[in-house]
């Protein structure tokens, strides 16, 4: 049984219950397509029953190969961009506190991240931070050749080995690779890591339940085992009907398919909780390279509430028209936290002592949606019962499946990505890669001719 809900009553003075219903018939063809992997870019089909294919030596392991590498390691740093970055960041920020880094005696190392950017600064200042610390590396790539994070792991590479010694270094790098080709499968063998596979029918934005998110979330003491139960739930759920009434993902699809055709261009995603910034990343990643083709599809973005409202929040209220939020909600919180009563009273505030802060985090998105809804921002609601590893397991396998549905509601291929594909040529044709010589010659004629 699923626990998420997918609510559209807030878009109901925009959208009929009728309008709705008539998108059942093409929800119906799109649903078969997906499920029957009978769609474009059905090579890359393997995120759909990946929950309930999941081998359990492979979790085991995962599982086993976390715990040692906790024994030995206060930071993990992992690197990886795009797929292999937002995927275990949305995870392992979403269900560890923000503050772990401060707190003596943690019992799981700190997670951070190396290869999303090409800041020297950064690097350099990660780089001071582990000459203090005991480490280990997680390297992610799929195709061990995305420029960010191959520069990322030469850097860090060299760094543990001359810290450790390369045998020692070895024993604490781990590789999500491919499971034949790039260079990354090519240095984890010649130094002997241990190392786990992207499976080839998953494309990076999909493979977070791979060990790309896995191994990540079980070094940060996440429960990888619920988090895929969620997952599974989730995948029946999506897979067993395409009824809008039963189906969550494909109402959610339906409906923002809709919206999108009446000339809502920008899909707001909405959290309450700062530890879900990295999902909204993920969400992005995965719906921008999705749908974002040949001139077409919602644009994607995120807010964090309620510190957006005092800065986004205008725009959303009083802007161009072309706008709706999908917002996530959390039923319960993991602490708990009441508001004091203050004898003086001089802030005026004892009216709200005795209520918990996330009753009132409540009011504040109901005041939101209402005011939006107001404003003529159609709004859409996910309800789930707790920041825990289930309820994101559900929430992420909920996302997939709505992208893939979308994508094929919109006549698009949702499982490539050649506008990615153009960047990574063009900056390996930059900076001169074997290989790319053809390329090279081409985009510097190209930028000596420009007249910039
Ligand atoms: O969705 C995708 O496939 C891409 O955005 C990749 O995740 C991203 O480019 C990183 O690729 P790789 O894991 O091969 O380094």
């Amino acid at each position: 049984m699923i626990t998420l809900q997918f609510q559209y009553t807030h878009v109901l003075k925009f959208l009929s219950e009728e309008e709705i219903q008539l998108m059942q018939e093409e929800v119906d063809i799109s649903h078969s397509l997906l499920v029957e992997k009978a769609g474009k870019g059905n090579e890359f089909m393997g995120w759909m029953d990946l929950p309930t294919k999941m081998d359990e030596a492979l979790i085991s392991e995962i599982e086993s190969d976390a715990n040692k590498i906790r024994q030995k390691a206060e930071i993990i740093v992992v690197i990886g961009i795009g797929g292999s970055y937002f995927g275990p960041r949305a995870i392992t920020e979403a269900l560890t506190s923000p503050f772990s880094a401060f707190y003596t005696g943690n019992k799981n190392p700190v997670i951070v991240y190396a290869g999303h950017d090409l800041s020297q600064d950064y690097h350099a200042g990660l780089l001071d931070l582990l000459d203090k610390k005991d480490y280990a590396l997680v390297v992610v790539s799929k195709s061990g050749s995305s420029a960010e994070p191959a520069i990322a792991f030469r850097i860090l590479k060299n760094h543990i080995e001359k810290k450790y010694g390369p045998a020692e270094a070895a024993t604490r790098i781990i590789a999500i690779t491919d499971s034949s080709k790039g260079a990354l499968k090519i240095l984890a063998e010649k130094h002997g890591y241990k190392s786990y596979v992207v499976p080839d029918d998953i494309a990076g934005r999909y493979s977070v339940l791979t060990p790309v998110g896995l191994l990540p979330s079980a070094l940060a003491g996440c429960d990888i085992r619920q988090l895929l139960k969620g997952a599974t739930e989730m995948q029946k759920a999506c897979t067993a009907t395409s009824s809008l009434m039963d189906n969550p993902a494909a109402c959610y699809a339906a409906i923002r398919t809709l919206l999108y055709r009446m000339g809502n261009q920008i899909e707001l995603l909405v959290n309450y909780e700062p530890a879900l910034h990295y999902l909204t990343e993920w969400w992005k990643q995965l719906f921008g390279e999705s749908e974002g083709k040949e001139n077409e599809g919602l644009f994607p973005a995120g807010v964090n509430f309620t510190s957006d409202l005092h800065s986004m929040g205008q725009y959303i209220q009083e802007g161009q028209r072309m706008l709706f939020e999908t917002v996530i909600h959390f039923q319960k919180p993991n602490r708990s936290l009441i508001i004091p009563h203050d004898e003086a009273n001089l802030d005026g505030m004892n009216y709200l002592a005795g209520k918990t802060l996330h009753e009132i985090n409540d009011m504040a998105a109901l005041a939101a949606t209402l005011a939006h809804t107001d404003g003529e921002v159609p709004n859409l609601d996910i309800f789930l019962p707790a920041m825990d590893e289930h309820s994101l397991g559900e929430l992420i396998y909920f996302f997939e499946f709505a992208c893939g549905l979308s994508g094929y509601l919109s006549g698009t291929n949702p499982f490539n990505q050649p506008g990615v594909e153009a960047y990574k040529n063009n900056i390996s044709a930059l900076l001169g890669k074997p290989g790319y010589e053809n390329e090279t010659e081409t985009i510097r004629k190209r930028i000596n001719e420009a007249t910039i």
